[in-house]
């Protein structure tokens, strides 16, 4: 029997609505060379439909998503025709955090020396992962702002920090280091200037480590760690973080891969049921981390590459074995070929480099 799947595509706006078809082209490859029964199910949310008919996330598509399918391949969410971004969050956060999926996971490995932007260091040099923490920290929208629009405005974010949502995410990181055979995990904060919140962070990270001495668990402070995956990435194999410096650190950790281009990650909660409340089917939403890029939106410019690798990590997430690392391979070798599209040095258009892709895979 074959296996099945269902997989919401969710292109969005913007660049979104290029990379998202070949994201969909390669799945449909690879299900029809392996034999598996996938069902694709198009999501009309974004700009367009907002500015069509006023929804964002109507209740329909969010139990649909929740309970009918197993993953969420999205392309990207932000349109300049609609100045407050409050539709793309409510799209965006209400997948990240109605879902519960608590891990951001940002692979920052460089594929190739070509796309290595620093001079001493070569792509074996960057290979790490970050565990960014992905419904908690700054991004709760708990806060307020007093006095608006007078000298005497006080606008308040709070950060967030609960004692489980911080640990599972630790966790989760430790997990990951172990699965792979990793030997160091970096918690990164700021507890020098934020005590409590930070605190917290590192008596939760001292507390897992010590149940994994097999691996080696080092704070470093979010300051220094950009300092350090500029100067030395080679130091880094697993970073967990919280919500903010993650998403910071990982737009670094893009441009050591070659640009937001060739950036992939996936948001998920995973099986363990004692981390969450939540029991949706669904445990995955899948982003490059690039966003809309109005800029050179609708002109063949965007670079797939991201989206690829975003797919790779969703087929683990479903339990397809080894497509991930071959899809990987395709990429890298996309990139030494020069099929690329101009971000990363090629004169190539998405559709063709997507097409390219897609030749290999089957
Ligand atoms: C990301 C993005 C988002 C984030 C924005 C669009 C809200 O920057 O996924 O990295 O901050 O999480
Ligand atoms: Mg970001």
């Amino acid at each position: 029997m074959p296996e099945s799947f269902r997989v919401a595509l969710l292109p969005g706006d913007g660049i979104g609505k290029e990379v998202v078809p070949v994201g969909r082209a390669v799945l449909e490859a690879v299900a029809a060379r392996r034999g598996l029964k996938l069902e694709l199910h198009d999501l009309d949310l974004g700009a367009d439909r907002f500015l069509r008919d006023g929804a964002t996330f109507p209740d329909e598509d969010r139990r649909f998503v929740a309970e009918e399918c197993d993953a969420v391949l999205l392309g990207a969410i932000g349109d300049p025709r609609v100045p407050s971004l409050d539709y793309a969050r409510e799209i965006l956060f209400g997948l990240r955090f109605g879902l519960d999926l608590y891990c951001n996971v940002r692979p920052i490995v460089c594929l190739s020396d070509t796309l290595m932007p620093l001079r001493d260091k070569r792509a074996e040099h960057c290979a790490m992962v970050v565990y960014r923490e992905n419904t908690e920290g700054s991004y709760v929208n708990v806060g307020g702002t007093f006095k608006k629009g007078t000298v005497d405005e006080i606008a308040i974010n709070e950060d967030v920090n609960t004692r489980k949502g911080v640990e599972r995410v630790i966790r989760a990181a430790f997990s990951h280091a172990v699965e792979h055979g990793k030997k160091r995990v970096h918690m990164a904060d700021k507890s020098n200037a934020m005590a409590h919140a930070h605190g917290l962070w590192r008596r939760v990270f001292d507390e897992v480590a010590r149940e994994h001495p097999g691996i080696e668990a080092r704070h470093v402070y979010v300051d220094a760690l950009c300092l350090q995956m500029v100067r030395a990435p080679e130091s880094f194999d697993v970073i967990v973080t919280n919500n903010l410096f993650g998403d910071i650190v990982t737009d670094l950790g893009a441009a050591l891969q070659g640009g937001l281009g060739m950036a992939a990650s996936a948001n998920v909660r995973p099986k363990d049921p004692r981390w969450t409340h939540v029991r949706a089917r669904c445990r995955g939403l899948f982003e490059p981390v690039h966003g809309s890029a109005p800029d050179i939106a609708g002109q063949d410019l965007a670079n797939p590459l991201a989206t690829v690798l975003t797919v790779g990590m969703l087929l683990t997430h479903l339990g397809v074995e080894d497509e991930e690392a071959r899809l990987t391979a395709i990429v890298k070798e996309a990139v030494e070929q020069g099929v690329t599209t101009r971000d990363i040095g090629g004169n190539k258009g998405t559709r063709e480099v997507g097409r390219w892709i897609v030749e290999r895979v089957r």
